[in-house]
């Protein structure tokens, strides 16, 4: 009867005064394996009574120490009890973006501001839309110019190639749509080159296209120019050079004054003053009319630039195979919120 009051009093919280308990009353020194031993003991006719009572001691015991273990497992703060909640959490390491990424969506946003939508379309194009659609001449030097790798040759029609620029999802684009079209396009490129500090076989690019009625060569420029103000600071200066590609016309090429040194002397431009970050221009009347677009009607300008080059500018990295090394010394460098 002591035990019995004991047992239905008893409300452990901690877990090891629930041990406590399960060692006294179940344990295999415990009070109820010493009931048994006595049990044995006891006379015939007084075992039936006996026996009767240590079964439903023992089954009392048992129901409260489940009953209590669920409770502590439930509630967890056995566990926790001791455990000072008002210190600081342990912080955790958090993984960066790349530098690559960082630029791209910094480039994007700029342009979402402006009304322009994210494109995208294959890395493996067919030569449609990497060359022929974009006013390319068969068997034009052009082709080998851009070092394609091609996955399939031989006619040259229906060659099929990784892309070599995100133009060929200005083409997509064009075929399936009607104008006006004011997207951007970015994406990763291949080029068939060695690689070294300067040149990669693979880089990344966003490419830019506004076609409507009365686009003009002004509307480009002040877009661009935007564009540059946004991404390298107010006063960075910009120049047009004449450029020929042979999906616009007319062509540029556009510099921004050197904005690591403001061209004194970083070498990132070679001492000019100024570095090439795009080319441009006006979409050529039979690019429009390759992809259904009365060139009559509308008229439109695109753009293309590399993200590492605007990456390097920007963070003054001179090493182009530092972008697909994953070394986390570079890596760790870069640390945003977006
Ligand atoms: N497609 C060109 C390239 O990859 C860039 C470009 C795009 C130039 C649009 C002019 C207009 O080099």
């Amino acid at each position: 009867d002591k035990y019995t009051a004991e047992i239905k009093a008893f409300a452990a919280t901690k877990a090891d005064e629930l041990e406590a308990f399960r060692i006294k009353f179940l344990g295999t020194k415990g009070i109820i394996k010493d009931l048994f031993d006595q049990f044995k003991t006891v006379g015939p006719e007084e075992k039936r009574t006996f026996g009767k009572v240590l079964n439903q001691f023992k089954q009392l015991a048992e129901e409260k120490y489940s009953e209590l273990k669920e409770a502590s497992a439930n509630t967890a703060d056995t566990a926790t009890a001791d455990i000072d909640k008002t210190l600081p959490g342990d912080g955790f390491e958090l993984g960066s973006r790349h530098p690559l990424t960082l630029v791209r969506n910094e480039i994007i946003d700029v342009f979402k501001r402006l009304g322009f939508v994210v494109a995208e379309g294959p890395e493996i194009e067919d030569d449609w839309h990497n060359f022929s659609a974009l006013n390319f001449p068969e068997e034009h030097p052009a082709r080998d110019m851009q070092d394609t790798f091609f996955i399939k040759k031989n006619s040259g029609t229906d060659d099929i190639a990784l892309r070599t620029h995100t133009s060929s999802v200005q083409v997509r684009m064009m075929e399936n749509g009607k104008p006006p079209f004011r997207a951007i396009m970015p994406g990763r490129v291949y080029r068939n080159e060695a690689i070294s500090a300067r040149a990669h076989c693979f880089f990344h690019q966003v490419e830019g296209l506004y076609v409507d009625e009365n686009v003009s060569f002004a509307d480009l420029k002040q877009t661009l120019y935007h564009f540059v103000q946004e991404l390298y600071g107010e006063g960075t200066k910009v120049r047009f050079r004449p450029s020929y590609f042979p999906f616009t016309e007319p062509s540029a090429e556009m510099d921004v004054s050197c904005t690591i040194c403001k061209g004194s002397g970083c070498n990132m431009c070679k001492y000019s003053g100024w570095v090439e970050i795009l080319g441009c221009g006006m979409v050529d009347p039979n690019v429009l009319e390759n992809c259904g677009i009365d060139s009559k009607k509308y008229t439109g300008f695109a753009f293309g630039m590399g993200i590492e080059r605007i990456t390097n500018l920007k963070y003054v990295i001179r090493d182009l195979r530092l972008f697909s090394e994953n070394d986390v010394r570079f890596l760790k460098q870069f640390q945003s919120e977006i």
